[in-house]
């Protein structure tokens, strides 16, 4: 079964809780996208959003650090109620030691590759993460379009998964919606993450609907 994780990002802010409550009963977690201007070129928010979003609701929460220092934050993300917590092996941070560190305070480690970047970057990592998220946007920006020639990296990390029997839910985040969604899932993502299409939508069920098809 598909799951759909919306991401607040494109969200009404000034009715944040309101917007996650409508969702959760349709939904299996909320993406947290946390930027700080100088890893992606977009200020989002930091942990005190997260754990407003955990407030709001029971559903597990994803902290996507596209931030420079991530090792820096994981202990900050933690303690505000995140339930994975996504590095960039592109950012600063030592990504062994960081990935330990999130799996030491008891949170799910994920990995997440720009669409630049190869499978070969988490080489030595694959015993060290639970989630693995292939960014189809570069990231910054909600509403951007679907990389296609990401496609591959998809179906290369479905196969090696699923040859070593590691059980890592593969996540695609950028550009979902109706159409994408069946190129995603087709490829081998287990976790959609959408954003606009969700939330800039008339009906975020519909929507939400048409991706689980
Ligand atoms: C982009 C973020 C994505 C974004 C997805 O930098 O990491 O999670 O919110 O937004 P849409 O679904 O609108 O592309």
């Amino acid at each position: 079964m598909i799951k759909v994780s919306p991401s607040i990002l494109s969200a009404d802010f000034t009715r944040l809780a309101d917007e996650v409550k409508r969702l959760e009963k349709h939904v299996d977690m909320f993406h947290v996208d946390i930027m700080d201007g100088h890893f992606v070129p977009n200020i989002s928010y930091g942990p005190i959003i997260l754990e407003a979003v955990n407030r709001a609701t029971n559903l597990p929460l994803e902290a996507d650090l596209m931030i420079s220092n991530p090792d820096k934050y994981v202990k900050a993300f933690a303690d505000a109620g995140a339930d994975i917590i996504t590095i960039h092996p592109e950012a600063d941070s030592p990504l062994k030691e960081t990935l330990d560190k999130i799996r030491e305070l008891g949170k799910r480690a994920g990995v997440s590759l720009n669409p630049e970047t190869r499978l070969s970057s988490i080489e030595g990592v694959w015993d060290k993460i639970d989630h693995l998220l292939l960014m189809t946007v570069n990231p910054g920006f909600g509403g951007q379009s679907f990389i296609e020639s990401v496609l591959p990296k998809i179906t290369a990390a479905k196969k090696l998964i699923t040859e070593q029997k590691l059980g890592i839910p593969i996540e695609v985040d950028g550009g979902i919606n109706g159409q994408t969604a069946k190129l995603a899932v087709k490829a081998g993502a287990d976790i959609l993450v959408a954003g606009s299409y969700i939330y800039k939508s008339e009906d975020s069920l519909k929507a939400i609907e048409s991706l689980r098809k």
